[in-house]
């Protein structure tokens, strides 16, 4: 290590070390006859002083702004006064005794303090700057410290991480698919998925029981501020259970978060409100109940007994209101007409008016998975061409199964206080799906175009024509 301490772990049981920090600098005030750094890390900062007639004096007159540094150096008391009390090193400072500057920095595209001070596109374009702001640092540990609770609770409750493709098939979430063309099958498509619904279902085909992943997800469709079009699921699913299992489990679940992370303890069980009846008493089916009991930190609620089907008005027929792969709550009505009044084994989870997650019970019989696809008007042969290898999995001794997927971005944005889940994912796009950092999507050359057989319509020409 090229340090013997972080900038945020000198205090007074450390004066007099001899001690060597590494960081970037801050903030440069030159006194004259002395220069103060603000040396800074993700774990503090430091002031460090610079007195006249060191060879590290002479060359602290160079350091500009967000330069990288190393100085070894003494930990000193800070003089009578000028103690902070609101720093935790706010007792020391390091009298430099070498400095070495390991990198310089261009000058900034805006200024790197506690509150945003720049556009948000300005921040997506330099997220590499906008990173070394505090609360964009504590966002992604928190989302990271979030991960690990979650990996440990379900790992401790029997579950297995399983992986499945991003290259994949189309699977229906009611979004477009990103589409990934493929070289060596010309004219033919990969999906990237918009959840790993199938597979998971596969897995409990395969026997596994109890899976989970903290799963990448794309869909493209129109974004708002809680929509990304590639967004983080904690994806699993379970054999043999009925929804009270998988309401426990999540509420275990979430109760262990705000316990490690608020040190609060939530009531359990989470209310639960009827499809129906959320509409009836709140007009929406992701009522926030904090409106009803002034006093709660945050509300959760389930809401059950969805409607299985919707009515497409546009394409005169049945749709599914989740996905085609929903149980329905009575199997005999879901076989007979009138379609508006059946209910699905199906279940949000809503915190303070935002839907965190989703989940139901599946389907586990191919008769009955064939006639939904029936009533929603996928003809045998598409449902053979877009989900035969599904289909035949459930022929071979699929058990009952069901399970949930939790949106980690929105739950991760509320916990965090965040208007966006955009503040709460490292390299996120913009409302038109573009990355500002990379510049992504662009254009490819001819060559790859080629090799992919893909020949591109003169888009623009067309518009201008138009
Ligand atoms: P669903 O489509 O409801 O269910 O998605 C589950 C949760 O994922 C989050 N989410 C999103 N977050 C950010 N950006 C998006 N574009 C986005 N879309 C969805 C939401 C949502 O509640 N396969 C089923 C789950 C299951 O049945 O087990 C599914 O994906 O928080």
């Amino acid at each position: 290590m090229l340090r013997t301490h972080t900038c945020g772990e000198l205090n007074a049981k450390q004066i007099n070390a001899e001690v060597a920090l590494c960081g970037w600098v801050s903030a440069r005030r030159d006194h004259g006859k002395i220069i103060f750094v603000d040396l800074r890390d993700r774990y503090g900062i430091t002031q460090i002083v610079f007195a006249p007639g060191s060879a590290a004096y002479e060359k602290a007159k160079e350091l500009g702004g967000e330069y990288v540094i190393l100085i070894c150096g003494k930990v000193n008391p800070r003089p009578k006064g000028t103690q902070n009390p609101k720093l935790p090193t706010g007792e020391i400072e390091v009298l430099a005794e070498q400095l070495s500057i390991l990198n310089t920095c261009a000058s900034l595209p805006f200024e790197i303090k506690e509150e945003a001070s720049a556009s948000s596109d300005i921040r997506l374009k330099y997220r590499y700057l906008d990173m070394r702001r505090k609360k964009v640092f504590e966002n992604l540990s928190l989302r990271g410290k979030i991960y690990r609770l979650m990996r440990n609770f379900l790992g401790n409750e029997g579950f297995i991480e399983v992986e499945t493709p991003l290259l994949t098939k189309s699977t229906p979430e009611g979004a477009r698919d990103f589409l990934v063309p493929s070289r060596l099958l010309p004219g033919q498509f990969y999906a990237l998925p918009q959840s790993p619904q199938l597979f998971k279902q596969i897995l409990m085909v395969g026997g596994f029981d109890r899976y989970f992943q903290i799963a990448r997800c794309f869909r493209d469709e129109d974004l708002r501020a809680d929509r990304q079009p590639e967004f983080t699921q904690l994806d699993l699913e379970m054999a043999f259970v009925d929804p009270e299992d998988i309401f426990d489990l999540i509420e275990r679940l979430m109760q262990q978060v705000f316990q490690e992370i608020f040190k609060l303890r939530l009531a359990l069980p989470f209310a639960r409100i009827k499809f129906e009846e959320a509409i009836e008493r709140y007009q929406t089916d992701k009522p926030d109940l904090r409106k009803e009991k002034s006093a709660k930190e945050f509300s959760f609620a389930w809401i059950t007994d969805f409607p299985l089907f919707k009515y497409d008005a546009q394409e005169k027929r049945w749709a599914s209101e989740h996905h085609p792969f929903t149980a329905p709550a009575n199997q005999d009505l879901a076989l007979s007409g009138s379609y508006q009044q059946h209910k699905a084994l199906a279940y949000d989870l809503v915190l303070n008016g935002a839907e965190i997650g989703s989940g139901s019970i599946r389907i586990h019989q191919l008769g009955l998975q064939e006639k939904i696809f029936q009533i929603i008007g996928i003809s045998p042969q598409e449902a053979e061409a877009r989900f035969g290898f599904f289909l035949r999995a459930l022929r071979y001794g699929a058990p009952p199964h069901g399970g949930f997927a939790l949106g980690l971005d929105r739950l991760t944005s509320i916990l965090a206080g965040e208007e966006t889940i955009r503040e709460v994912i490292a390299f996120p796009k913009t409302q038109s799906g573009f990355c500002l950092l990379t510049e992504s999507p662009s254009a490819v050359g001819g060559q790859q175009l080629e090799e992919l057989g893909i020949e591109l319509k003169k888009i623009k020409e067309e518009v201008q024509d138009a």
